[in-house]
């Protein structure tokens, strides 16, 4: 048997937790694995894989990113809708499935969000042997309790906000603290709760300024000197749209970035107080992996090979706790996961006192 295994879309965490997993199960079963590079792209250019062996994955398991480098790859069998260039919807999948076959690869696995989980599905139903697992900080793919990266992100968003808390408890400063997970609130709800934040804004509560005028308002009058705001890039007001940054070179993404900047004018302007807005940006996405998804990487990749080993193409590995488990790739890309604004997280962080800005 011969396995690829490819990591899509944006880097996080624990990628190459999975790669070794992959690679030292398969060795142990006698398999050889081809690592593909630049994700999907490594898959139109014969050039770009490479046989993994024990060398080539030594001492990747704390590495933040992925040994095999990764792209944004715009979703080949959408992009040829819009694109009159490319002759036919399934030109890049046909070649892709080609470079498959003539790789010899029994079997694909697809480590990504929800992009590369969709070409991956796509590809299956034309024939291709995908196997997909779950990635991404937004921790937005429906289908499993948790993405591979999210609760490394979690850990390095909350010690962030630790830092800044104190900073700005120092000089009695109101901070503004804006944060990744593009259309989904989990990064600023769940670091927002561990770091103690007293507002969070996230996309699926849509805030008003009146609401976070008078939570600013009532703790500066209970004594307290400083005031810590989460806000995840894709949060926006009540009746208005998200900050786009622009559209992403790729394309088929929105390059979210600046609804931080503009709450925190707003609060200054209206409250006269000391405002900082800090944007996390990409520190959230590097770094060494945490245990859980250091363990979870690990699961998942051992999952993929049984998956391989019981003819379940077309499934993504997931972790349906405490068990590891699979899904139709179908019901993982269907729609993405966002927080329920009515939902326990939410429920609990609201009965704490923290304002969601409604
Ligand atoms: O999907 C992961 C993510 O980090 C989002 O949270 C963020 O909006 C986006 O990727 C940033 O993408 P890029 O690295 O292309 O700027």
């Amino acid at each position: 048997m011969r396995i690829g295994v490819l990591t899509g879309g944006g880097d996080c965490p624990g990628l190459n937790a999975v790669i070794r997993a992959v690679f030292k199960t398969s060795f142990n079963n006698g398999w050889d694995v081809i690592g593909i590079e630049d994700g999907f792209e490594g898959l139109l250019d014969p050039t770009k894989s490479v046989f993994l062996s024990p060398e080539k994955i030594h001492g990747i398991l704390p590495l933040g990113g992925t040994i095999l480098g990764t792209s944004n790859m715009p979703d080949p069998f959408e992009q040829s809708l819009n694109d009159p260039t490319l002759r036919s919807s399934v030109e890049k999948p046909t070649n892709m499935l080609k470079n498959i076959q003539e790789l010899g690869l029994n079997a694909v696995i697809a480590i990504g969000g929800d992009g590369t989980l969709t070409i991956s599905q796509g590809l299956f139903q034309m024939g291709g042997p995908l196997i997909g697992i779950p990635k991404t900080i937004d921790n937005d793919i429906p289908g499993t309790d948790v993405t591979l990266g999210f609760r490394t992100a979690v850990e390095t968003v909350t010690q962030a906000l630790d830092r800044l808390h104190s900073t700005a408890e120092s000089h009695h400063r109101i901070f503004v603290v804006e944060v990744m997970g593009r259309y989904g609130g989990w990064i600023a709800l769940e670091a927002g709760m561990a770091g103690g934040a007293d507002i969070i804004l996230i996309p699926e509560i849509p805030f008003e300024m009146e609401k976070i005028q008078e939570k600013i308002q009532s703790q500066f009058e209970k004594g307290r000197k400083c005031c810590l705001i989460v806000v995840a890039e894709g949060s926006k007001p009540l009746g208005g749209g998200m900050s786009v940054l622009k559209k992403s070179e790729s394309g088929y993404v929105l390059r979210l970035e600046g609804v931080g900047k503009k709450v925190g004018e707003e609060i200054s302007r209206k409250t006269g107080k000391d405002v900082r807005v800090t944007v996390l940006g990409h520190l959230q996405r590097g770094g060494s992996p945490c245990s859980f998804d250091r363990i979870l990487g690990t699961r998942f990749g051992t999952a993929a090979i049984e998956l391989i080993k019981e003819g379940g193409f077309g499934k993504m590995v997931c972790l349906k706790t405490p068990h590891i488990t699979s899904v139709p790739l179908q019901e993982a890309v269907k729609e993405l996961k966002t927080v329920p604004p009515h939902g326990g997280l939410v429920n609990s962080a609201e009965a704490l006192g923290i304002s969601l800005g409604r």
